[in-house]
């Protein structure tokens, strides 16, 4: 039997790799062991509740306004005791956090093989985003294994030089974890509140956003709040005290804006099913967004996600204060424009990616 060690440990990675573990735990092939880093804590225990994981180790390593040196040095240091002890055959991460970044290069040491999932995603701009770019990146220097969401991902592996056989093309787990979440008969308050309004999702988190890009975008966000009162913002505000304290300036006022907690995966996915339109600077929402046919306003000034921008769904409108605010206009009163960039379309798989990722390491 393989012993796979899957190590994650903020809400995108949990989210993604919560269907790569159950997927793993139904299968005879696989001992599987989960280690989370604790990089998030609430945020990741919602995660886990949803999908029902119970994680093998915690390093509970999370501390209010942590750094990246924080992050970096206090899982490098917690993570190796686990690694020595249960001697994985393998070891999994995602994506381009600095948990995946660290355990894989942990792993690495140790001279254990890296399987990374959601692997081959690109800027190609060290600083966008930051320091995001550098961990997918650096995961790809030691990746044994790696497992790409598209083709797209494939081919900026392979000229960068990848062994074409280490590659498996899967889909993005993101849609496995979607096609459990999403209710047809889910109703919550927060849709009562929202009533015959126009419902709009709003987060924002980016670490390199944090300070006058997250100003501007908020300042767009209210200036529009202001002018349409058709509209109700439904704002789940990262636990980032930046993100927080910014949010309270800009929006606590504002009638038809609701600050609220971080929602559940299920309830998140099911009032953006419900929304109108979105407004993010996250990367998971990006696949999941063309997949439930809500356009995107992607307030970044670079996508590692080409795919949901080719599909007409995502538009990409920078940080500015201007800029974000005649593209979230132009949505509201453009009906074109509107219906061009909602309709249905999914770039990322077919919902079955973690069998695709069970089946390659079974045989590897
Ligand atoms: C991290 C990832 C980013 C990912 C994001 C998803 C890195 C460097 N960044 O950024 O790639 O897009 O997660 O959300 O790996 N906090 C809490 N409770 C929580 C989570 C966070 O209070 O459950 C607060 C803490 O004060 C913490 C701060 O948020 O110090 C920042 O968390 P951190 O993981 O360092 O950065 P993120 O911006 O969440
Ligand atoms: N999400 C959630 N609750 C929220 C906001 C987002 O469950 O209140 C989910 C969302 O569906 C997506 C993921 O969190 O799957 C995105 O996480 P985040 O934006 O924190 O990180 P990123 O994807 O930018 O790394």
């Amino acid at each position: 039997m393989k012993k796979i060690m899957i190590v994650f440990g903020t809400r995108p990675e949990a989210i993604k790799m919560c269907p790569v573990v159950l997927e793993m735990k139904s299968r005879s092939e696989f001992d599987v062991k989960v280690c989370v880093t604790g990089q998030h804590r609430e945020m990741l225990e919602q995660v886990l509740e949803a999908f029902n994981v119970k994680p093998d180790y915690d390093l509970a390593i999370m501390k209010k306004s942590q750094t990246l040196f924080d992050v970096t040095a206090n899982i490098l240091r917690s993570i190796q005791e686990v690694f020595e002890k249960e001697k994985p055959d393998i070891v999994l991460v995602h994506g381009d956090t600095t948990t995946a970044f660290v355990a894989g290069l942990a792993a690495f040491y140790l001279k254990i093989p890296v399987g990374h999932v959601e692997a081959g995603l690109r800027t190609h701009n060290l600083y966008s985003p930051f320091p995001e770019e550098f961990n997918r990146q650096a995961i790809g220097l030691f990746a044994a294994y790696n497992f790409s969401p598209t083709e797209a991902a494939k081919t900026n592996l392979l000229s960068e030089g990848k062994n074409p056989d280490r590659i498996w093309v899967t889909g993005n787990t993101s849609i496995d974890a979607l096609k459990t979440t999403v209710r047809d008969d889910y109703s919550n308050p927060l849709i009562d509140w929202v009533g015959d309004r126009h419902l709009v999702v709003l987060t924002a988190h980016r670490r390199e956003n944090c300070g006058e890009p997250l100003k501007q975008m908020l300042r767009a966000i209210r200036r529009v709040a202001d002018e349409y009162s058709d509209i109700a913002i439904i704002f789940p505000a990262h636990p980032n005290p930046v993100v927080q304290e910014t949010a309270k300036d800009i929006l606590s006022d504002a009638e038809n804006v609701k600050i609220i907690q971080p929602l559940d995966v299920i309830d998140f996915h099911n009032i953006v099913a419900h929304s109108y339109m979105v407004l993010t600077d996250s990367g998971g929402i990006q696949e999941e967004a063309p997949a439930l046919g809500k356009p995107v306003l992607v307030m970044r000034d670079t996508t590692e996600r080409p795919e949901g921008v080719a599909a007409g769904t995502l538009r990409l409108v920078g940080t500015e204060e201007e800029n974000i605010y005649n593209a979230f206009v132009e949505l509201l009163n453009n009906e074109a424009v509107y219906s061009e960039m909602s309709h249905a379309s999914n770039p990322y798989g077919d919902g079955f990616a973690s069998r695709r990722i069970a089946d390659a390491l079974a045989v590897e």
